[in-house]
């Protein structure tokens, strides 16, 4: 832990997606570094626990209502902590789910939930504190995204595309950024042991479904990995760093497996790194 009160006095965080796994280790670790955090959630009735450990520790955090697909909703949040604090200095942009199926197997409507929040919730919110940043002449702004950020896996076309759309999108937008003094960062995490959400297209549902023979084998294979996966905590420990860096990277991996894949991905053509994939998921 990076236990940088100081460089956080006074900083206001916003984490989206706070009810559970990184968001709420993100939530928790900053606060317990000064930031007076925000942690929001679609279901104010997961709030119980932070709350509590809140009360314990002390901790300059409160829990706020913000769906990221919900306009309104990230209007009131965001309008309530600048009622409350004046400023916004750190967005984490974490709320997120995986739908898990084949192209073929998932509706388009389906695929749009996807994006809407992953990608959609992210933009929202930050075309809601951009202008705010912007006058402030500072801020960072973390999204999380992934290792399927950078590498497609079998039956993640719909998950694997929305992160990468966020990896691009936030690439771009670091060029537009820079000038007014707001930074972009990008957390990609491996297989975290969290209760992350995979979402199965209804078409899939069907055990005749052409894919269900690939999906079962990753089915299976994400239950034991996701239990053996690095603990939230870490990912949150890297935001923290990451945020009271003087000069952040643009990208942060977390977790050996994310090293590893992306060493791999660096030093294979495609048809070999393929082959990898295939012989670690599918055999
Ligand atoms: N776990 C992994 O292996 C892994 C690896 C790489 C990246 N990630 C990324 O890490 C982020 C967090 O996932 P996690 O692993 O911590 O899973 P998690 O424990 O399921 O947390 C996901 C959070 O997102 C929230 N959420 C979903 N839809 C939302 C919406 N419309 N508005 C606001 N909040 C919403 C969930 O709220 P509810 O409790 O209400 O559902 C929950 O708080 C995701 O972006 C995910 O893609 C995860």
């Amino acid at each position: 832990m990076v236990g940088n009160k100081e460089v956080a006095n006074k900083k206001v965080a916003l984490v989206t997606g706070s009810s559970s796994g990184i968001g709420y280790e993100t939530a928790l670790m900053l606060a317990r570094n000064g930031f007076d955090t925000y942690a929001t959630m679609r279901n104010a009735n997961k709030s119980k626990e932070i709350e509590e450990i809140t009360k314990k520790e002390n901790l300059p955090l409160r829990v706020l209502k913000l769906d990221v697909t919900d306009d309104r909703s990230v209007d009131d949040a965001i309008n309530n902590i600048l009622n409350e604090k004046k400023s916004i200095e750190v967005v984490v942009n974490n709320a997120g789910y995986g739908l898990m199926g084949s192209i073929e197997d998932s509706s388009l409507d389906e695929i749009k939930a996807q994006f809407e929040t992953n990608f959609f919730g992210a933009i929202r919110v930050m075309q809601k504190v951009l202008p705010i940043m912007r006058q402030q002449k500072a801020g960072t702004i973390v999204n999380v995204s992934s290792i399927a950020g950078r590498i497609g896996f079998p039956m993640g076309s719909s998950y694997v595309s929305s992160k990468f759309a966020l990896e691009g999108l936030s690439e771009s937008m670091s060029y537009e950024l820079e000038q007014f003094g707001i930074r972009i960062l990008l957390i990609e995490p491996g297989v975290i042991n969290t209760n992350f959400a995979f979402v199965t297209p209804k078409k899939a549902l069907d055990t005749n479904s052409p894919y269900s023979p690939i999906m079962n084998k990753m089915q299976e294979n994400l239950v034991s990995t996701i239990a053996n996966g690095t603990s939230p905590k870490e990912v949150a420990n890297v935001i923290l760093c990451a945020i009271t860096e003087d000069s952040p990277e643009r990208r942060y991996l977390v977790g050996n497996d994310a090293f590893e894949l992306i060493d791999a991905r660096k030093n294979s053509t495609d048809k070999d790194f393929e082959k990898i994939i295939v012989g670690n998921l599918l055999k």
